[in-house]
């Protein structure tokens, strides 16, 4: 895997991040919304992940922790540097700060048709646990989730 930092995401980071956004979704969030979970969301917690040799932010991924239970909210990463294993070491740490915060389970929605977020979240241990009709309002989405041990992610 490339040399990595993951940390977590700053306003400084959003101008980066909304590139990505832009280039990895239909229905991008609006910065105004990254800002109001960075600013006022004490329950949120988003990453970036660095590259090592100049700090380029190639991915971001984000989640709510609250009640024992953690939602992800976002995860994506940079078109031209997909498939280089960093979406699993943003989503591990996720998980990680997860458990690490006593959430005993995570959940997330997927669009039906995106395979490659969903053999990722597979791979994880995620099982398929019910259907949100129109959710995306263009398609439905799955909702995935997955329990920790006692023994963590
Ligand atoms: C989904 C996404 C975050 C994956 O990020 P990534 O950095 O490419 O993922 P990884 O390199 O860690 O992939 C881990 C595994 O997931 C699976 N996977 C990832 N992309 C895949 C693809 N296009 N097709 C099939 N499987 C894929 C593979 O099993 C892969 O392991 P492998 O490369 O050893 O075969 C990225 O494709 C993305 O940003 N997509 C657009 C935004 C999005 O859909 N986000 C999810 C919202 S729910």
């Amino acid at each position: 895997m490339l040399p990595l930092e993951i940390r977590k995401m700053t306003m400084e980071d959003l101008e980066q991040v909304m590139e990505i956004e832009h280039s990895s979704f239909p229905y991008p969030w609006s910065r105004a919304s990254f800002e109001k979970e960075l600013r006022h969301n004490g329950y949120a917690c988003y990453f970036v992940a660095g590259l090592s040799k100049n700090g380029q932010v190639v991915g971001y991924a984000g989640s709510w922790i609250l009640f024992g239970e953690a939602h992800i909210t976002t995860l994506a990463v940079h078109p031209s540097y997909r498939r280089a294993g960093i979406g699993s070491a943003l989503l591990n740490s996720l998980m990680e700060t997860a458990c690490s915060l006593g959430a005993c389970q995570v959940f997330l929605e997927v669009r039906d048709s995106n395979g490659a977020a969903r053999t990722l979240y597979e791979k994880f241990g995620f099982k398929i646990k019910g259907v949100r009709k129109k959710y995306y309002l263009d398609e439905d989405a799955l909702v995935m989730t997955r329990d920790f041990s006692p023994a963590g992610p």
